[in-house]
């Protein structure tokens, strides 16, 4: 519990803080020869990842998601989806991915205990989707979209809503969403890396869902449990309940006061707000020779620090330095 009395549920674990992708938001190509790449060594390994979830959990996480850069570059990907699921008290693992790879791991992953997966879909359109991930295929996110959804996977789509970019394309990214069995989700793009992302222009959430009713009609509030759908806020056509559709609005909708997660990076930094830099390195604990306790009084120390809210605002200032790239969003 941290000091506004908000229970941590949720552990996002960066597993890499490498990337097959280029996406504009995440890690602009003006960053790219600035961005340096953590070495193996630096990156906690799987032993330590483990062992840190099982102290977690220890301590009330139920529900983790892998994240990266992209997780599923990290070899050993779905061995360390068995072993995280295989802790006692986690209920639930995710994973959030640009779904390049996730045609071949879908089955696998699965397999292995794999409940859901988020794939960032921000266009439908080929040569639009291969110049915002500055490496992308549309085709093989499609398949890996589907394949997923064959496998048993829980698939949501997420796509950071841009100005000149996919504005005229939300209707239709919940339309393609809804036939292959996903609920599309719509980002409101965070300015990090110190504002310098900010020549992403921003569609709000209400400008989104207006999107979406010139096109589909009437949305209305989706029912459920709030303190399990995290920021997304749920809306589903009035015409049409079982056609939902996510909106994260971190800019102008806030959803801090009940946010229940905490993020580590690759290396072990315990971020306890993705809006600021604030973080404790629970690698340098465990590889000190820290005893659970020791981490456990590290956790403490982080959850008792974490801010009421992130700073974000709307000319682009107000975010962290830290790049989205080294948090997994
Ligand atoms: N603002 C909002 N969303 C972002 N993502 C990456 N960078 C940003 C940003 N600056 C999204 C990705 C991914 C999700 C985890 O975060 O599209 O789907
Ligand atoms: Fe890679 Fe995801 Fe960032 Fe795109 S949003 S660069 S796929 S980590």
């Amino acid at each position: 519990m941290d000091s506004f009395a908000r229970r941590v549920r949720y552990l996002r674990i960066s597993v890499t803080d490498r990337c097959n992708y280029r996406c504009s938001y995440c890690m602009p190509v003006e960053l790219e020869d600035q961005l340096v790449f953590q070495p193996r060594a630096a990156v906690l390994t799987f032993e330590e990842i483990t062992r840190l979830v099982r102290i977690f959990a220890g301590l009330g996480v139920r529900k983790v998601r892998l994240t990266g850069g992209e997780p599923t570059i990290r070899k050993g990907i779905v061995e360390l989806v068995r072993q995280v699921r295989d802790v006692g008290g986690i209920e639930q693992v995710v994973m959030t991915t640009n779904g390049h790879l996730l045609d071949e791991l879908a089955a696998p992953l699965r397999a292995a205990g794999l409940d859901a997966v988020n794939v960032s879909l921000d266009t439908l359109d080929p040569a639009r989707f291969h110049a915002v991930t500055g490496r992308g295929e549309l085709a093989r996110v499609l398949a890996g979209i589907d394949a997923a959804i064959a496998a048993g996977l829980d698939v949501k789509t997420n796509a950071v809503a841009m100005t000149g970019v996919n504005d005229g394309e939300l209707a239709a990214l919940c339309t393609d969403a809804w036939a292959r069995g996903a609920t599309p989700r719509f980002i409101e793009h965070m300015p990090m890396s110190g504002g310098a992302l900010y020549h992403v222009a921003q569609i709000t959430a209400q400008a989104i869902r207006d999107a979406i009713e010139a096109v589909h009609g009437r949305l209305t509030v989706a029912g459920g449990d709030r303190a399990d759908a995290g920021p997304a806020r749920y809306w589903q056509l009035a015409a049409d309940p079982t056609r939902r559709v996510g909106i994260i609005s971190a800019m102008t909708e806030h959803f801090c006061d009940d946010c229940n997660r905490l993020r580590l990076t690759a290396t072990g930094d315990l971020h306890a707000c993705l809006g600021h830099d604030d973080a404790t390195s629970l690698r340098d604990v465990l590889r000190a020779g820290g005893s659970d306790a020791d981490v456990v009084a590290a956790i403490d120390r982080s959850v008792t620090g974490k801010r009421a809210g992130h700073d974000f605002a709307l000319d682009g200032t107000g975010g962290p330095v830290k790049h989205m790239i080294g948090i997994g969003g």
